[in-house]
């Protein structure tokens, strides 16, 4: 039997408002404008908005779903702000330790956190998504945006785009493990895609991937006799790491561009 669709909440909001909902390209829900915008973060925004600190138009609105548009006037606490959206890319290096989730069960810390910690005040109003995952011990260039169409872009398989990892291993990789990972190795989850492998010094072998499944490079190595002892991400697309540990910079709008492939302008798929 064929399961009903659940109306998500948005288009609830834009029906009951009726033929008035903004429409088009520009066109979002309260919430996430606030935080694509760059004025709450998604949680906070959804809090001031129940509080009743947000109008539209003129008007408290309570409705975190409520549809907004290019021209629609929102303020916070009484100050206007403009829903003005505009795609981020931060790099951040990311240090051994801290999780790539937003739960932490286990008290170690996320990332969110330490990026948070070093965000200048105008970029602690956004909303961050961690564009991709990295494993807690695993340090390097992990990204984060704005943008959830970023993070789609980035992360969906048929991308393909080049991840660059820099693993120490046990033992003495031979050309003939190399291969094997240049040609694709066997998991458990099926073979893996074609792959870039090199020996950069003995027992240090960097490995570009254009796919990105949970764990792989552990696996990979772990699969040709070589289990991996320390790993970081030194780039990914066109992008390389370039900030020091636990530090961040903006992408510019040609690394988000060309270096990532991500399209420019606001005709970008929802
Ligand atoms: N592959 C892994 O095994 N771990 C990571 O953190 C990233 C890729």
């Amino acid at each position: 039997m064929a399961r009903k669709q659940k109306t998500p909440r948005w288009l609830e909001a834009a029906r009951r408002k009726g033929p008035e909902a903004p429409v088009g390209p520009r066109a979002d829900w309260l919430a996430r404008a606030l935080g694509r915008a760059g004025v709450l973060p998604r949680a906070g925004a959804e809090q001031a908005i129940r509080d009743g600190r947000v109008e539209v138009d003129g008007r408290v609105e309570k409705e975190p779903f409520a549809p907004v548009g290019a021209g629609t006037r929102v303020r916070v606490d009484g100050v206007e702000h403009a829903l003005t959206r505009r795609v981020w890319v931060l790099m951040f290096h990311k240090p051994a330790g801290p999780v790539v989730h937003g739960s932490d069960p286990e008290g170690v810390g996320t990332v969110f956190e330490r990026l948070r910690a070093v965000l200048p005040p105008e970029l602690q109003g956004f909303e961050w998504y961690a564009v991709g995952r990295l494993d807690r011990d695993t340090t390097g260039l992990l990204l984060f945006t704005n943008d959830e169409r970023l993070v789609r872009h980035a992360t969906e398989p048929r991308t393909h785009l080049p991840k660059r990892y820099v693993a120490r291993v046990e033992g003495l990789p031979s050309e003939a493990a190399l291969a094997r990972l240049r040609e694709g190795v066997l998991l458990e989850d099926g073979p893996t895609r074609p792959a870039e492998a090199v020996l950069r010094s003995p027992g240090v072998v960097v490995l570009t991937l254009t796919e990105g499944r949970h764990h792989q490079v552990k696996r990979m190595l772990a699969a040709v006799g070589h289990p991996v002892l320390a790993l970081h991400r030194e780039g990914v697309g066109r992008v390389a790491l370039d900030v020091a540990e636990g530090a961040f910079r903006r992408l510019t709008d040609a690394e988000v561009t060309q270096g990532l492939g991500f399209p420019s302008g606001e005709d970008l798929p929802e």
